[in-house]
């Protein structure tokens, strides 16, 4: 309430000082060069495609599985997306399927990657880092549902060229409202951003291109840099949680091996090399759809992330492709159910969600 009686005291109500210093201590604690706040993790998306310079006749590879905005903020900038499955351990973008696109036709407009750190875990960055490479690729990180995590020590927001963080309310570190940010190491990149998201102005009413209003609120800023403290000990609890889950469902006969559920649960697992902050704990499960009824019969809350892939969504119908062009997308679609996590849920709470499920199951 402190630092919200600041912002009002100041009138400080657009960037200024709040957000300011919460770039600051970002651009730390992540430990990359430049971290700007902005909108929301959409406009961060748009921000940092656009800053790259990427648009009209340049091809983004991205995932089917992923919210929509991932895939919408391409469009956004007028390039073409082109999409490749995902790996059915993690729900990640698949470095294999990337590489086949980048070995088809059409391979020579692709100009970046975008990989989604998808439920908290990031995407399997050995891997993309080697095209980015081999391939002279802008890579790009939807990073809005992974702050804390990393790959090999590395944090995302730290692994691509560019990164791209949602701070909606139900992200691991979230705002009173919207807000987002984008982060990179590069001072020439975050310049561009920084110009972008203020209507293409690197001064005051002089606009050197087209930008748009993308300007994160003070109120967001003085929040966030509150709950900036608190990240490393929330995503902490939530890997405690992560692995009192795990131990329950095992305890219960629960836990099968996968790729694909038979009789019971697939669970999420940490792959080696990943920090996972389990910004979601998503199981696979038959018959989902009558699982998820039980759990709400019971009062227990759970969440489809997401129930149509994007290349099967009708507002994006124009980008051509069909049933059956991304099996993996389409089977996590059918299979997956976020079950309750965050700091505070309870053991006893946990103990309600895996019993539940072993009821439905027997
Ligand atoms: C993977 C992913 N990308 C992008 C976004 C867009 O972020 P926002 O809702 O802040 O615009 C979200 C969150 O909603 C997301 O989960």
């Amino acid at each position: 309430m402190v630092v919200l009686e600041h912002v009002l005291r100041t009138q400080q109500f657009i960037l200024g000082e709040p957000v300011a210093a919460f770039e600051r201590a970002a651009a730390q604690q992540l430990r990359v060069a430049r971290a700007l706040g902005c909108s929301s993790g959409t406009d961060a998306l748009w921000l940092a495609l656009a800053a790259a310079g990427i648009g009209p006749g340049q091809t983004v590879v991205t995932t089917p599985f992923s919210f929509f905005a991932s895939l919408s903020s391409i469009l956004r900038v007028g390039a073409r997306p082109v999409l490749a499955d995902i790996e059915p351990a993690t729900f990640n973008l698949s470095p294999k399927a990337v590489e086949a696109v980048l070995d088809g036709p059409g391979a020579s407009q692709v100009r970046a990657i975008l990989p989604v750190h998808l439920y908290g875990q990031c995407a399997e960055w050995s891997s993309f880092a080697r095209l980015g490479r081999e391939r002279k690729l802008i890579l790009v990180e939807d990073a809005a549902q992974a702050w804390g995590a990393a790959w090999s020590g590395t944090n995302a927001g730290g692994l691509g060229d560019i990164a791209a963080f949602s701070f909606y309310p139900t992200k691991n570190l979230s705002a009173a409202g919207d807000a987002g940010m984008v982060t990179t190491n590069s001072a020439a990149l975050a310049d561009r951003v920084k110009m972008l998201r203020q209507h293409g102005m690197r001064r005051r009413y002089y606009h050197d291109e087209m930008g748009w209003n993308a300007r994160m609120d003070g109120f967001q800023g003085a929040v966030l840099e509150v709950k900036l403290k608190h990240i490393d000990r929330w995503n902490e609890e939530r890997r405690s949680l992560a692995a009192r889950y795990h131990a329950l469902f095992a305890k219960a006969g629960l836990a099968e091996a996968g790729p694909y559920p038979r009789h019971a649960a697939v669970l999420p697992r940490e792959v080696e090399g990943a920090r996972h902050v389990w910004h979601q704990y998503v199981i696979r499960a038959p018959r989902r759809d009558a699982l998820r009824q039980f759990l709400t019969a019971r009062g227990i809350g759970s969440e489809i992330y997401y129930p149509v892939p994007l290349h099967l969504q009708d507002a994006l119908k124009g980008l051509g492709y069909k049933p059956g062009d991304f099996p993996e997308a389409e089977r996590a679609a059918r299979e997956v159910l976020a079950l309750p996590i965050f700091p505070e849920l309870r053991e006893d709470e946990q103990e309600t969600v895996v019993g539940a499920i072993a009821e439905f199951f027997s």
